[in-house]
């Protein structure tokens, strides 16, 4: 049997008709730059978040970056972020001038709140973390924190659309919260395409100015700004996926359910730990065990795709050497880097190819 790592096929398949009608309509029309189906996505996801503002615009990362230049983050400026996440949440910290300070992570996999305040100086601005895996920070405390030493709060939701912390959406606990719809994303689009959302009024105006050349007005550029607008294709596809999120973040989190179930007790296997009163919406199933690399060779040898997030953490980068991090500083992220393995995990995967996937492991810890 074959167990893809994901399927971004069959919601295709079930969505085609509507989604070749809404890239044909924009073709039609030559609609490709600000169509109207930016301005329509836009209210949807904002209307969907509670919030007023989302300004869609060219991918996560750009996301980030516009966040922080808007926040008027600079040189001189530390900004905090967790220590595993894609490279988008540190890179793009850099790019500001700024100098990231990494946290090292909980057993979830997500900044530790217990050693945020240490990290705090008369330069720290402003506290980034992520809700990686699709499972939220312990946000509240995050933004205790950031409340009380008046830093500002930016919530990297790349991989955690409508997850929820104590029935509120992740997204909506800081000052600005940023967003990927690389295809693989819970919410994906088919290319890159990503959005901001925030309540601050003046703040929106800052961001989607600086997103289109510094302009709200064609030719009257205020500032300088970038090009990294939502794609009309994109924005298209993603207003006729975004109904269906929640129900395919369920399926995930049933995938999930189903998958701690047959796993559990097998080998050193440790199952993703859930943290108490969160929705956790699976972006990425990520297991641990001592015997990562031989397992995931295993697995790939008998047809079922793995992953990992994220085989370095961020501060043992070349790109960050200059900052001389030693494994000591970060235990857990030095540790979870050796141990970590994501699984097959999309809303479509069938009970039969979970089934598999628990045989070959079990198959695997038979024979060591
Ligand atoms: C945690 C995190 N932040 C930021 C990004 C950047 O998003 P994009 O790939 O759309 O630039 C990603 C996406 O891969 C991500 O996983």
């Amino acid at each position: 049997m074959n167990v893809p790592f994901v399927d971004l096929n069959i919601q295709y398949k079930l969505l085609k008709k509507d989604i070749d009608a809404a890239i044909q309509s924009v073709i039609d029309r030559t609609a490709f730059i600000k169509g109207e189906e930016v301005e329509e996505f836009e209210k949807n996801f904002a209307k969907q978040y509670g919030v007023n503002h989302c300004i869609g615009v060219a991918n996560g990362t750009d996301a980030l970056y516009i966040a922080m230049k808007m926040l008027g983050i600079g040189p001189e400026d530390e900004v905090i972020t967790v220590s595993n996440s894609w490279i988008s949440t540190s890179e793009t910290i850099v790019q500001t001038g700024a100098k990231p300070v990494f946290v090292d992570i909980d057993e979830f996999s997500t900044i530790d709140v217990s050693k945020i305040e240490e990290k705090i100086n008369e330069n720290t601005i402003a506290i980034i973390p992520v809700h990686l895996y699709g499972q939220p920070a312990d946000i509240k405390a995050i933004a205790k924190i950031a409340e009380k030493h008046k830093l500002y709060l930016i919530e990297d939701c790349a991989q955690s659309h409508f997850a929820e912390f104590e029935g509120q959406k992740v997204g909506t606990f800081g000052d600005i919260a940023t967003f990927s719809f690389y295809p693989g994303k819970n919410l994906g689009a088919y290319g890159d395409a990503g959005a901001i959302i925030t309540n601050d009024d003046d703040l929106a105006t800052k961001m989607r100015m600086y997103a289109n050349h510094g302009a709200l007005k064609k030719h009257v550029h205020l500032i300088d700004g970038i090009n990294s607008r939502l794609d009309t294709i994109q924005a298209a596809i993603l207003k006729v996926k975004l109904p269906y999120i929640y129900q395919w973040n369920e399926m995930r989190l049933k995938n999930a359910r189903y998958y701690d179930d047959i796993l559990e007790g097998i080998g050193d296997i440790i199952i993703p730990p859930v943290r108490e009163n969160v929705t956790h919406i699976y972006h990425v199933y990520s297991i641990r065990t001592k015997h990562r690399d031989a397992l995931m060779k295993h697995l790939n040898e008998n047809g079922i795709g793995t992953a990992i997030h994220y085989p370095v953490a961020l501060p043992f980068m070349e790109t960050y050497s200059n900052l001389n991090h030693k494994t000591e500083d970060f235990p857990r992220a030095a540790k979870f880097q050796h141990e970590i393995l994501s699984l097959p995990m999309y809303p479509e995967l069938k009970i039969e190819m979970m089934n598999y996937v628990a045989e070959v492991i079990k198959q695997f810890f038979n024979k060591l």
